[in-house]
């Protein structure tokens, strides 16, 4: 049976005795009765595991005091650089796949209900509404790609006027918000039509780093990890009674797929095929293109909401 994976083992620590073990025991009980009288009971069930979590932590690594303060001196430095513009410390939850797992235990799957991923921090609330067949990408450099798909329920209805919000880097690996000019490129907004269809313009997803010149950034070269997200397309699906669905499609034959997203954000069902178009194909739209182009699929399937909710 497949279990929980086991912590790496680290240098054979110094043996416990049994006194020392009293002590530490006795602390932890402590700590945890000092929480016994929190009058919400799942904010005291949230303390008293994390209290459980991160003592079985210290102790099990025997955790010495520099390594500590270390530990201090990273979350400090995670604070420092976080403001309204950049939020280390979510980054922080991706990069230790505490997001996805959030993202796992909300999102169970339900028949066919398309997989949720990360969010991640480059969404924008009032991107363009752009009509079907429209073009997100708003001058942002790229090739571009035509996606098309359907927005169902689990039975297969259409669900027409779904609001589909997508966003997406430029082919340089930014965001438009990650750009000093006020740019506003590579997302917009769209409504399904009344068959539930929806397409438009965009361009090829090309893998990309998350911002890796803070803290974070700092851990993952310690670590000797990759900041790389594999090539992707945002989407934000919303719809009355329905689940909201906040997901990505992935780029089939990213080499990035083989070495891992730095997010832990990849689920098979979201790599989908991005077909490349020599130059001079005819595009579904009759648009012109100069040159090559590419188009995928992405058929949306949405859980009804808990409980039936709007
Ligand atoms: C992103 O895909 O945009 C992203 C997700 C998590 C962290 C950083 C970036
Ligand atoms: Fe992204």
């Amino acid at each position: 049976m497949a279990g929980e994976p086991k912590p790496e083992q680290g240098p054979e620590p110094k043996p416990v005795t049994a006194e020392q073990t009293v002590v530490e025991e006795e602390l932890l009980r402590k700590v945890v009765e000092s929480f016994a009288g929190t009058p919400d009971p799942r904010l005291k069930q949230i303390m008293t595991s994390l209290v459980h979590h991160l003592h079985a932590f210290a102790r099990d690594v025997r955790l010495t005091e520099e390594e500590w303060n270390a530990g201090i001196a990273f979350l400090t430095a995670v604070g420092n650089i976080t403001d309204d513009r950049r939020q280390e410390f979510i980054l922080l939850s991706d990069v230790l796949g505490l997001s996805m797992q959030t993202i796992n235990i909300n999102n169970e799957k339900v028949g066919d209900a398309t997989e949720a991923t990360v969010f991640g921090p480059f969404f924008l609330e009032d991107a363009p509404l752009i009509d079907i067949g429209g073009d997100i990408a708003g001058g942002a450099p790229g090739e571009p790609c035509w996606i098309e798909g359907s927005v169902t329920d689990l039975a297969g209805a259409p669900v027409p006027g779904a609001r589909i919000e997508v966003w997406e880097a430029d082919e340089d690996g930014f965001y438009d918000v990650q750009y000093s000019d006020g740019r506003l490129a590579g997302r917009a907004h769209l409504f399904a039509d009344d068959a539930g269809r929806y397409s438009f313009w965009g361009i090829t997803p090309t893998p990309y780093p998350i911002p890796d010149d803070g803290p974070v950034g700092a851990m993952l070269a310690a670590t000797g990890r990759s900041p790389i997200r594999c090539a992707h397309l945002h989407f934000m699906v919303t719809a009355p009674r329905m689940r909201p669905l906040i997901t990505h499609i992935f780029v089939e034959g990213d080499e990035r797929l083989e070495i891992g997203d730095s997010v832990f954000g990849v689920k098979d069902s979201l790599i989908k095929r991005f077909e490349s178009q020599p130059a001079g194909t005819a595009t579904p739209d009759g648009r012109a293109a100069e040159g090559t182009w590419s188009r995928s699929r992405f058929d949306i399937v949405l859980a009804p909401a808990p409980g039936g909710a709007a």
